[in-house]
């Protein structure tokens, strides 16, 4: 029989989140914590919840909003199986693009702050409110969900200047986590150019293939890949 875990995903209301959600609940050994803005609004997650007999979770997550997190944290603590056995993956999936393709000599800095606030902020203070509850579990693992567009060794080009750096920096937030603590797993993980509201019409692949490869890669992570950055196929990517 396969071991039971628990993850948490955050920005699960649609897209990357969304699949993630679906694909995992097809394992009766996961119960999965959704966390999103407006649980109230969230029809697709809503219509899983009704299927998944007790197995998804639904929560209200703002990761720009510390006393959203800090909120989250403690009614997620106050289910009694977690409590117990904790988060075994957490994944900070919840990412925003509000600059487009902008660039560093012509990029609106309100756009640099409202990244850096969901997409790096967001992640760290997750990580901080929910650290206990993953140290609990058997995995122990932080997934940042990142991209090959904040990776400076793939040379990603002169676009896309604020949501890159937030993602540089992103990686450099999972470094840091990993070396402070060694108990745990934490690796940066880019999903691929998944067509999503996010990665737009063109991208070449379907979102579910993205995920599958989320999935794969991160049920094989052993404690020495802690503080890499993977692709979705599970190939190491350039810092
Ligand atoms: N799609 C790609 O090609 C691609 C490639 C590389 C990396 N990524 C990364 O993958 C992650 C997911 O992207 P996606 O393509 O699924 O994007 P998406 O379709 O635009 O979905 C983004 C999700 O994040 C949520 N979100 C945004 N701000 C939030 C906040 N402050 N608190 C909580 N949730 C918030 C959204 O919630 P609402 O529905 O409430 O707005 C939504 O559920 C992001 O980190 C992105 O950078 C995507």
């Amino acid at each position: 029989m396969s071991e039971n875990h628990v993850w948490l995903i955050t920005g699960a209301n649609r897209g990357i989140g969304l699949e993630l959600v679906k694909q995992l609940l097809q394992s009766p050994s996961n119960t999965v914590i959704a966390g999103c803005r407006s649980p109230s609004k969230a029809a697709d997650l809503q219509g899983l919840a009704a299927q998944a007999n007790g197995r998804l979770h639904l929560v209200a997550l703002d990761v720009s909003s510390q006393e959203s997190v800090t909120t989250a944290a403690v009614e997620v603590a106050r289910i009694p199986s977690i409590a117990e056995k904790g988060i075994d993956y957490l994944v900070n999936n919840a990412g925003i693009l509000p600059g487009g393709y902008d660039t560093a000599f012509g990029m609106d800095f309100s756009h640099l702050e409202q990244t850096f606030n969901t997409n790096v902020i967001g992640p760290a203070r997750v990580a901080q409110a929910f650290v206990g509850l993953v140290e609990k579990s058997t995995k122990k693992t932080i997934v940042n969900i990142s991209s090959t567009m904040g990776s400076i060794g793939s040379d990603p080009g002169a676009h896309g200047s604020s949501y890159a750096i937030s993602k540089t920096a992103l990686n450099m937030l999972t470094y840091k986590e990993a070396k402070e603590k060694s108990d745990i797993t934490v690796i940066s993980m880019c999903p691929g150019w998944l067509q999503t509201d996010l990665g737009g019409s063109s991208a070449p692949l379907h979102v579910s293939v993205g995920v599958e490869g989320i999935i794969k890669t991160v049920a094989g992570l052993t404690p020495s890949d802690s503080g890499k950055f993977f692709n979705m196929k599970g190939e190491i990517v350039p810092w």
